[in-house]
């Protein structure tokens, strides 16, 4: 594994997550792999589970990593190949990559869409020009359009509670106050699709398909209470419109999730990536009730860190 920037990385979905389960149990077995190895962390957006979970799984491997707010204390880095550079950008990535190159032995990037323009979003410039110019392995902590390490946690804590084979999972479209990003959705769309051990069914209202290139191989509906009829586990999201890029075309706060709802699946296992908002997106019910696997599902953040972080260490050369 070169970089990590999508399951296409992955030879193996279930040995990783083996591996991240193992890192569960016996935090510090590879204490010392990344001993003398540098991480850069940076992060064009915010971000409170991806920056802390990353840093306590390098450490956990022995690297040292240093966390830089390039959003809110670089310069302005512009990614466009011969821009002419008169506006508001002061560095451009093929001059600040290759000098982070030399920093850091691996580099981690958080870049959020713009939600304006679908196909700059799409085309991922951002986080390709990381890898173009650094010269060492990328991992995303998010893109434009895919959160990996997100998916991989996800699929970690699916396998931890796997109570049957072939389970149902929904993801299903909640409802939220601002234009939000496809990445979470996109990205376990296209990870449960690649694992292949799951009926996935995706549930949303009229107007928010996903990009077919992640969804395809699930079956979509948007009839949300067919959907959740005998489901396993069930993924709570919002996302805005992929085709009219980045809109809001419904907040019906029927789509939130409530006991009611739940009482039609079996007996499943709520799932959110958070942050979420409360009884906007997800009931307070839910989130306070049995049900709800969300904090668990967050803390697994850091084994997925840790056995994608070792993986690239051990596959670069890098590891002790
Ligand atoms: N789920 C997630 O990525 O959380 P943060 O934005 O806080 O990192």
């Amino acid at each position: 594994m070169r970089n990590f920037i999508s399951v296409k990385d992955v030879p193996n979905i279930n040995d990783l997550v083996k591996k991240a389960l193992a890192y569960k149990s016996d935090p510090l077995k590879h204490a010392d792999i990344g001993k003398n190895r540098r991480i850069g962390l940076l992060f064009l957006n915010p971000s409170m589970r991806t920056r802390l979970s990353t840093q306590i799984a390098a450490q956990n491997l022995g690297m040292e990593p240093i966390v830089f707010n390039v959003g809110q204390e670089g310069w302005a880095l512009e990614f466009e190949e011969e821009a002419i550079m008169s506006g508001s950008t002061v560095e451009h990535v093929k001059d600040a990559a290759p000098v982070m190159g030399k920093y850091f032995d691996v580099l981690c990037v958080r870049t959020f869409p713009s939600l304006k323009n679908r196909e700059d979003d799409y085309s991922e410039l951002f986080i390709k020009q990381f890898i173009k110019y650094s010269g060492v392995p990328v991992v995303s902590l998010e893109s434009a359009t895919l959160h990996p390490l997100q998916s991989l946690t996800d699929i970690i804590t699916i396998t931890e509670d796997l109570n049957r084979p072939n389970p149902k999972i929904v993801l299903t479209w909640a409802p939220h106050v601002k234009p939000l990003p496809q990445c979470v959705a996109n990205s376990f769309s296209q990870w449960i699709n690649a694992w292949g051990q799951a009926n996935f069914v995706i549930t949303h209202p009229e107007d928010y398909d996903l990009d077919e290139q992640f969804t395809k191989g699930a079956i979509i509906t948007h009839n949300q209470e067919d959907a959740l009829k005998n489901a396993d586990f069930v993924y709570v999201k919002n996302w805005s419109t992929y085709n009219d890029y980045g809109r809001i075309y419904s907040n019906d706060p029927e789509w939130m999730l409530t006991n009611e709802k739940l009482a039609i699946t079996n007996d499943a296992k709520v799932m959110h990536c958070l942050p979420v908002r409360r009884n906007v997106e997800l009931s307070d019910e839910i989130l306070d009730g049995p049900s709800s696997i969300i904090t668990r599902q967050a803390s697994n953040r850091v084994w997925a860190a840790q056995a994608v972080l070792a993986e690239i260490l051990q596959s670069n050369g890098l590891a002790k």
